[in-house]
This record gives structure tokens, sequence and C-alpha cells, in this order.
């Protein structure tokens, strides 16, 4: 996210000294053109700033169960931001490398609500049983058309990468003005509840 609004400010910069240069050879319909285009980046850096800002800690579970950590994130969310959220969970010691995986998974979710969504509310879900190990994450944001999206873009394809590597399945739910909502099923063997001595 550092990187995101260097960039952003980076390209804005580059943009406007272009048009400085040249500003009395521009024609009025590419001045405007090109001055919106800064005025866009520029918005989206203030709005990825803000979200830097929030400082989201710890981005690792180091030693936190997922839950921990994620009450963790969830009380600075609530703190530092008019986001509401509702974090139900059932869920009991999972095989560490599924928690650092849902941890991140949840991460790039929480980020996207902040950066995109424009939501007042946020619910988290985790809920296992023997044999699985449920996620839902819902915001009730302004969404957006998947069909639009040509391919994953990197933090969606992320998630999905998490996800099969846990050999789970993934489904997003969305459409203008109906929120995001992302569904994860992740299968969980006979004994993946027990300390995991390779682990931890
Ligand atoms: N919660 C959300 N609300 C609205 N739009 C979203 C949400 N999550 C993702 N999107 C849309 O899907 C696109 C892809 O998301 P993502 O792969 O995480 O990329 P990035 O966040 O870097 O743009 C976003 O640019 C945005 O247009
Ligand atoms: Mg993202």
């Amino acid at each position: 996210m550092h990187d995101t609004v260097s960039q952003e400010l980076f390209a804005a910069n580059m943009i406007l000294s272009g048009v400085a240069a040249n500003v009395d050879r521009i024609d009025q319909e590419n001045l405007h053109k090109q001055l919106q285009g800064i005025a866009d980046i520029l918005h989206t850096a203030q709005k990825d700033l803000r979200i830097l800002l929030l400082h989201l800690r710890p981005t690792e579970l180091e030693n936190r169960t997922l839950i921990e950590g994620m009450e963790v994130i969830i009380k600075e969310l609530t703190d530092k931001s008019d986001l509401e959220v509702h974090f139900n969970h059932q869920a009991e010691h999972l095989p560490k490398q599924i928690e650092e995986h849902v941890f991140r998974i949840v991460q790039e979710m929480i980020n996207n609500t902040l950066r995109h969504a424009q939501a007042s509310r946020l619910d988290i879900y985790l809920y296992q049983t023997p044999s699985e190990l449920k996620i839902k994450v819902a915001d009730n944001g302004i969404g957006f058309d998947p069909l639009a999206q040509d391919e994953l873009s990197y933090g969606l394809k992320n998630i999905e990468d998490r996800v099969q590597d846990m050999a789970g399945t993934f489904k997003l739910l969305t459409a203008p003005k109906k929120g995001v909502s992302i569904e994860i099923t992740i299968p969980l063997l006979e004994g993946d509840n027990h300390e995991d001595i390779t682990g931890r």
C-alpha cells in the first residue's frame, strides 16, 4: 500500500509536469481531460493514504490465534474508521497454515471494503465443523460488476490462490449497489484441530 501511494503521487506528478510544460499548446478539451485524470489519481491516493494511516496491525499473526488476530484488527478498525463491524465466530484451534491464509484473506477483504466499497457495515463469519471451515465476509457497499473485470486483479487473485492452496472453494457474490460478499469453504482433515507439532 505504501508503494501504491508513491506510485499514484509519482503518476500525478508526471502528468502535471507534462501539462505544465505544454500548457500554451494544449487545446481546452485535452487540458480538461489531463487535469481530470490528475484529480482522479490524487483522489485515489488520498483514499489509499487514509487506509495506510489506519495502520491496521498486525499483518502477521505471530503468536496469536486467528480469532485473537482478527479481534485486534477489528478493534483497530472500529476505533479508527466509521465502519460498523460484526464478527461472529465459532472456530476451534486450526492448523497454523490455515490460520495464516485466512487472516490474510480477511485483511484483503477489509482493504477492499475500505478502498472501494463506500460501505457502512462489514460482517465477518467464521464457522468450523469437524469437516470444514466456512468463512463469509460481506459489506453493504456499492459492489461492482464482476463481468466488467477481464481478469481477477491482484488482490482477488491472491485470495483465490490462497483458497486453492488449501483445496477450498471460493465464491464471490456482487452486483452494482448490492455490496460484495465472499464465501469460502476449506476442507479440514480429521485431526486438523489438534495441535500440529510441525506447525508451532
Ligand atoms: N468490497 C468491494 N466493493 C466494491 N468494489 C470492489 C470491492 N472489492 C473489490 N472491488 C472491485 O474489484 C476490483 C479488484 O479488486 P482487487 O483484486 O482487490 O484489486 P485492487 O483492490 O488492487 O483494485 C477493485 O479495483 C474494485 O473495482
Ligand atoms: Mg484489493
